[in-house]
């Protein structure tokens, strides 16, 4: 008899699932689905009603542009108005993969995705879950980070059903984000003057080798060393602050009146004292990028009064986590 292996039954279910999937997406439904940086909150990009629903459900600002997830390098051409050898250069290098291409839009891309600009940004994520389920659906789809709008972005599935609860009819799980924090966003619209948006775990000089040219900073990149200055995102509930190593071990010397939690990548110069939690992050930045959304989660679970993140060095492999980090930290309404 033939006896089917564990792993054929596992990529039956899945593929049950993502089979399901496709039967709520085309019916406007919301699916969210693994990427290897974080949860998307998929949708047709075709369908301004299900867009719609994404924007509610986010709680997002309508002018806040979506990325359009495809399946393939090939499909560029179905969104963007012209497909400049710059973006395909950058596509070859990195797709599927952390990176998303800003290119003019075709005229019937949805004012709904692109918050009414000229623009469409583009993705292939690099997750067996994702590229399944593009090639299934067989059109683009949207892919929020699956969180409240300013929440921190899911890297688990059982993290996306926090945010969302039953709200959402299906979150296809794909096990934990190996990346875990969002694309590197380059915009490509002004084919003269490439802008890097966001920051991500892909260098931004292994980009500019591919392109031959400098990236300049978008706007509000130059300012990310100036906390304070960012409206509050990616954040946990529990107020979070940014502190120097200096600083940090001079709280473990002192006593809380309520427990803090500590988000450090040093070893402690002291040992924590009872009112202070101790969370232990790698040194090295991809190991710490992966774990840094879910140790904020933790965090948050902790019940604490707040978290103290120790500054992390400002250099370009730790570029995109100090970003995020600024971001966390920013100031409360
Ligand atoms: O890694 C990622 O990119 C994840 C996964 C799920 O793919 N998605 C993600 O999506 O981070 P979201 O919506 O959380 O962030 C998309 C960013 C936003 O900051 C948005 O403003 C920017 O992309 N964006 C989208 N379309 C744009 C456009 N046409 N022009 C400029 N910025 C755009
Ligand atoms: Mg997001």
């Amino acid at each position: 008899m033939n006896v089917p292996s564990s792993r054929g039954v596992k990529e039956a279910q899945m593929s049950a699932e993502i089979s399901k999937a496709v039967q709520l997406l085309k019916s406007g439904a919301l699916v969210a689905f693994p990427t290897e940086t974080v949860y998307g909150l998929g949708a047709d990009a075709q369908n301004p009603r299900a867009i719609r629903e994404v924007f509610r459900i986010k709680q997002r600002p309508s002018s806040h542009p979506l990325i359009v997830h495809i399946a393939n390098l090939e499909l560029m051409e179905g969104w963007a108005l012209e497909v400049p050898e710059q973006a395909l250069a950058l596509a070859r290098a990195f797709w599927p993969g952390p990176l998303t291409l800003i290119l003019k839009k075709q005229a019937d891309v949805l004012d709904e995705v692109t918050g009414g600009q000229d623009t469409v940004a583009l993705r292939v994520p690099n997750h067996p879950v994702a590229l399944a389920l593009l090639s299934a659906f067989g059109g683009g789809l949207v892919g929020p980070s699956a969180n409240q709008f300013t929440h921190l972005s899911p890297t688990t599935a059982a993290a996306v059903r926090e945010e969302f609860g039953e709200e959402i009819p299906m979150v296809l799980d794909g096990g934990t984000c190996t990346i875990g924090l969002e694309s590197t966003i380059v915009d490509l619209s002004d084919a003269l003057h490439p802008v890097l948006r966001r920051p991500g775990m892909i260098p931004s000089t292994d980009i500019e080798r591919v392109l031959g040219t400098k990236l300049s900073l978008a706007s509000s990149l130059k300012q990310v060393i100036v906390p304070g200055m960012h409206a509050l995102h990616y954040a946990p509930t529990t107020p979070t602050y940014l502190i120097n190593t200096i600083d940090l071990n001079r709280l473990l010397t002192e006593t809380h009146e309520a427990p803090i939690a500590i988000v450090h990548y040093s070893p402690l110069l002291h040992p924590a004292n009872s009112t202070i939690i101790s969370l232990q992050m790698p040194a090295n930045a991809k190991a710490y990028a992966a774990l840094l959304y879910q140790t904020l989660r933790d965090a948050d679970h902790q019940k604490v009064q707040k978290i103290f993140v120790e500054r992390v060095p400002d250099t370009l492999e730790w570029q995109a986590i100090l970003d995020r980090l600024v971001k966390a930290c920013g100031p409360r309404s």
